[in-house]
C-alpha cells in the first residue's frame, strides 16, 4: 500500500487530533476514521468548552438585560460577530448576520432582497453543481414571481467552470448570480473573485455559497467582493444551529426584514412598527447564543492553525486519495485532477454507494453515500449516487490507506 506519508505542509494532523475528543473512540472495534467532513466537521475542545462555559457561568439572554450575566452573554455574543467579520475580512461587523445555517441564510436573501428586487421575466443564474440549498429557494421564488432560472452547465466529470462560460451567460436579463465556492460533490473550487467581478461589471448581484469553503480555505471578502456570502458553523469545526449571512451594507439597509419579532424592532405600536438597523433587523427573537459563541471559538481555533495551511493539507489528502483511488478497477472519480478541494466522490459500476459506506463503517470508516443533495448534477452525470470521502485538518494519509484497503476488500467481496 501507499507509503508517501510525509506531508509537504507544516500542519501535523497527529497533534491536531488530540484536540478532538470524538476521534479517540473505536467503531466496531476499529479506530474511528472520520471522512464525512463535507456533511459536518468534528469539534475541538475549545468549542465544546466555550459553549460549556456559557451555560455554566454566563447563561442569560442577550441585548435585553442590564444585569451582569446578560452583559457578559451580550459581550461574548457580539465578540463572536467581530471574530466572524475578521475571519472573513468583511468590510464591517454590521454586515454579519447570524442565521441557523447556510440554508436559512440563502432563504433569507431569497425572501428579502430577491423578493423585493426581482420581477417577472428576470433571470437568476445558478450553476449545475449547486446544493439543493442553493437551488430550491430560487425555484420556489421563481414559481411565485415568474422568474427564469438558467444554469451554467457542468460539461464533464471534472466539472470545472470557466470565466468564459460564466461571462457568456451573464446576459442583460440576468439580475442575480448565485454559485457555490466549493462543490460538495465534485470538489471543484470556483474562482469566486473572478465570477463576482464579471457580475459586478454588469450590475448583477451575487451570492456565494461558502458552506464548503469557509472552514477549509482563507476567505477574503474584501478581495472577493460578493454582495452576499453564506456559510454554516457546523462545517467550520463549530456547532450546528448557527450560520452566517454576510451582506453588503448598502443592500442590507434597503432589504425588508425576514422574520418579525423581538430584538429586531426599533419601536412597535398597535398600528405600526419600525426596525433596527442591520444586522439586528434580520435577527428576530432569541438567537442561538451558545452556538454563536461556539462558532466564534471555532473560527479562532482555525485561524490559529492557519487557513492556508488547512487548505494545503486538505488538498494534499484529496490529491493523494484521488491518485490512489484511480488505480482501483472499475472506478469513476468525479472532480478535477488538479486544484481539488478536500473531497473525492467516486462510483463503481457494480457496487452501490450505500454498500460501500456500510462496508466502510464495519472497518470504523465514516464515508458518505448518496446524491449529496445535488440530484440535478447527479442526473446530468448519469449517476444516482456516489460514495464521498471528505477530509479535514485532523485526517491523515494512513487513514486514506485504510480506506483504500477497505474498498479493495469490498470490491473483492462483490466480485466473488
Ligand atoms: C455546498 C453546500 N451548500 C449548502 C449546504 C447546506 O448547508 P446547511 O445544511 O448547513 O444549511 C451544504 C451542506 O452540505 C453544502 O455542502
Amino acid at each position: 500500500m501507499a507509503t508517501e506519508t510525509a506531508y509537504s505542509t507544516t500542519l501535523n494532523p497527529e497533534t491536531i487530533r488530540r484536540d478532538f475528543p470524538i476521534l479517540q473512540q473505536k467503531i466496531h472495534g476499529k479506530p474511528l476514521i472520520y471522512l464525512d467532513n463535507g456533511a459536518t466537521t468534528q469539534k475541538p475542545v475549545e468549542v465544546i468548552e466555550a459553549m460549556n462555559q456559557y451555560y455554566r457561568e454566563d447563561n442569560s439572554n442577550v441585548h435585553r438585560g442590564i444585569h451582569t450575566l446578560s452583559n457578559r452573554a451580550t459581550e461574548a455574543f457580539e465578540q463572536a460577530r467581530d471574530t466572524v467579520a475578521q475571519f472573513l475580512h468583511a468590510p464591517c461587523r454590521e454586515e454579519i448576520i447570524f442565521t441557523k445555517g447556510t440554508t436559512e441564510a440563502i432563504n433569507l436573501v431569497a425572501r428579502t432582497w430577491a423578493e423585493q428586487n426581482l420581477k417577472a421575466g428576470d433571470v437568476i443564474l445558478l450553476t449545475e453543481m449547486e446544493h439543493h440549498s442553493n437551488l430550491v429557494p430560487w425555484q420556489l421564488l421563481a414559481q411565485r414571481k415568474g422568474l427564469v432560472i438558467r444554469y451554467v452547465p457542468v460539461l464533464d466529470d471534472e466539472g470545472i467552470l470557466t470565466t468564459e462560460q460564466v461571462a457568456e451567460m451573464l446576459t442583460p436579463e440576468v439580475k442575480f448570480f448565485a454559485f457555490t465556492h466549493i462543490s460538495n460533490t465534485l470538489g471543484v473550487v470556483n474562482p469566486a473573485r473572478e465570477f463576482c467581478a464579471l457580475a459586478r461589471e454588469r450590475g448583477i448581484v451575487t451570492l456565494v455559497d461558502g458552506a464548503q469553503s469557509a472552514g477549509h480555505m482563507a476567505v477574503d471578502l474584501n478581495d472577493m467582493r460578493p454582495d452576499f456570502f453564506v456559510f454554516s458553523g457546523h462545517k467550520t469545526a463549530g456547532p450546528t444551529g448557527v450560520g452566517v449571512l454576510y451582506g453588503r451594507y448598502e443592500l442590507l439597509e434597503q432589504m425588508p426584514p425576514f422574520h418579525g419579532g423581538g430584538e429586531m424592532i426599533d419601536r412597535v405600536s398597535f398600528e405600526r412598527v419600525t426596525f433596527k438597523k442591520p444586522p439586528h433587523k434580520f435577527e428576530a427573537g432569541t438567537p442561538s447564543i451558545a452556538e454563536v459563541i461556539g462558532l466564534g471559538a471555532s473560527l479562532k481555533y482555525l485561524s490559529n492553525i492557519g487557513m492556508d495551511r488547512i487548505f494545503s493539507h486538505d488538498h494534499e489528502l484529496a490529491a493523494y486519495a484521488d491518485k490512489h483511488l484511480r488505480s482501483l478497477p472499475g472506478i469513476r472519480v468525479l472532480g478535477p485532477r488538479t486544484n481539488r478541494a478536500g473531497l473525492v466522490s467516486f462510483h463503481f459500476e457494480n457496487v452501490h454507494a450505500h454498500d460501500l459506506v456500510t462496508f466502510a463503517d464495519m472497518d470504523g470508516i465514516a464515508l458518505r453515500g448518496g446524491h449529496h443533495c445535488t440530484q440535478p448534477l447527479m442526473e446530468k452525470l448519469g449517476l444516482h449516487s456516489t460514495a464521498r470521502a471528505s477530509f479535514y485538518l485532523y485526517n491523515t494519509k494512513e487513514e486514506i490507506d485504510h480506506l483504500l484497503e477497505n474498498l479493495q476488500k469490498t470490491l473483492s467481496f462483490f466480485a466473488s
